[in-house]
């Protein structure tokens, strides 16, 4: 499977904070806010990754990320001239996707929680035999999101994006698995009236087909999309909570690299240098000393 991280857009609810920068660049507590949905596409075990980014971003993301070797990955980039709509990431991604499946996840998305590694596992799974996945989280504003309504048995009658009237509580992260069909059903997609791609959308399409799987994230699962003003600090207090609390780093996709066998000690204690003695640079040097074990 191979994985997208859709890093453009124009960050407007976060100006002037991001009139000269991404905003996936800017920090959540310590470190990129790209860190973090990149270690979820990590913990899904994928390694060829494509980030995609403005004209103007993309310089940036490269030197931040390079060409994935720190991370026993394989990292290759694409311009999106405009940000007309996620959707558009199959469409400028489809030879990169190739016939594999495919996972996408918005670049501004936090997802954190205990057992999202094996989750995710299970939704990878599924995108092989040709089912989408995508995730519900229970949130007190509902028709600020796209919105799945349920029937009693927990069957998904609808998605509906940014609906007056919500049906339910439960929106949907910018986390997507699909099958390599994925392509062809983005093409298909009509601009909405904003002028955009939905992957509401395509979502719907998959539903129709009978495709589509909803995983709802519980109580133990933390989402966040760190857009705007608020949600970028309480992104960051949430994550130095946790770290703080536990003295761990959470999302540190080095760490993560390492867990996973995909880099040995040599490679994290280099990768470890670049960061200097900062507390993220420590943490990482503790990890390849063995300082550091936990699920
Ligand atoms: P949004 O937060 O909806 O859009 P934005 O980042 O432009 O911000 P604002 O609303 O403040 O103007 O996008 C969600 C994520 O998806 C974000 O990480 C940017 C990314 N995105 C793209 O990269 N390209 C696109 O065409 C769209 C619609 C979103």
């Amino acid at each position: 499977m191979k994985g997208i991280i859709l890093a453009g857009g124009t960050g407007t609810r976060l100006y002037p904070l991001t009139l000269v920068t991404s905003k996936q660049l800017l920090p959540v507590y310590d470190k990129p806010m790209i860190y973090y949905p990149l270690s979820t596409l990590m913990l899904a075990g994928i390694r060829e990754i494509l980030i995609i980014s403005t004209p103007d971003d993309l310089p940036n993301f490269k030197k931040l990320l390079g060409s994935g070797h720190q991370f026993g990955m394989e990292f290759s980039y694409l311009e999106q001239p405009s940000p007309d709509g996620i959707p558009q990431a199959f469409l400028l991604g489809a030879d990169f996707i190739g016939e594999d499946d495919v996972a996408l996840i918005l670049g501004d998305n936090i997802h954190y929680g205990n057992g999202l590694g094996a989750v995710l596992r299970k939704a990878r799974e599924e995108a092989r035999s040709g089912k989408a996945t995508i995730f519900a989280y229970f949130v007190p504003d509902p028709e600020k999101f796209g919105i799945v309504e349920f029937d009693r048995e927990g069957r998904v009658l609808s998605i509906e994006e940014k609906p007056k009237k919500p049906t339910s509580h439960y929106c949907i992260t910018g986390l997507y698995f699909y099958d390599h069909t994925v392509v062809g059903h983005a093409r298909r997609l009509k601009p909405s009236k904003r002028g955009e791609l939905e992957i509401t959308d395509l979502n719907n399409l998959y539903l129709k087909n009978g495709d589509l799987h909803v995983k709802v994230l519980g109580r133990g699962f933390t989402w966040m999309d760190a857009g705007s003003v608020d949600t970028l600090v309480d992104a960051a207090e949430f994550v130095r909570i946790i770290e703080e609390r536990q003295g761990i780093k959470i999302s540190a996709p080095e760490e993560i690299a390492f867990n996973q066998k995909w880099i040995d000690k040599e490679t994290l204690l280099e990768a470890a240098k670049r960061y200097g003695n900062s507390p993220y640079g420590d943490h990482l040097r503790r990890v390849a000393e063995g300082g550091i074990r936990y699920e």
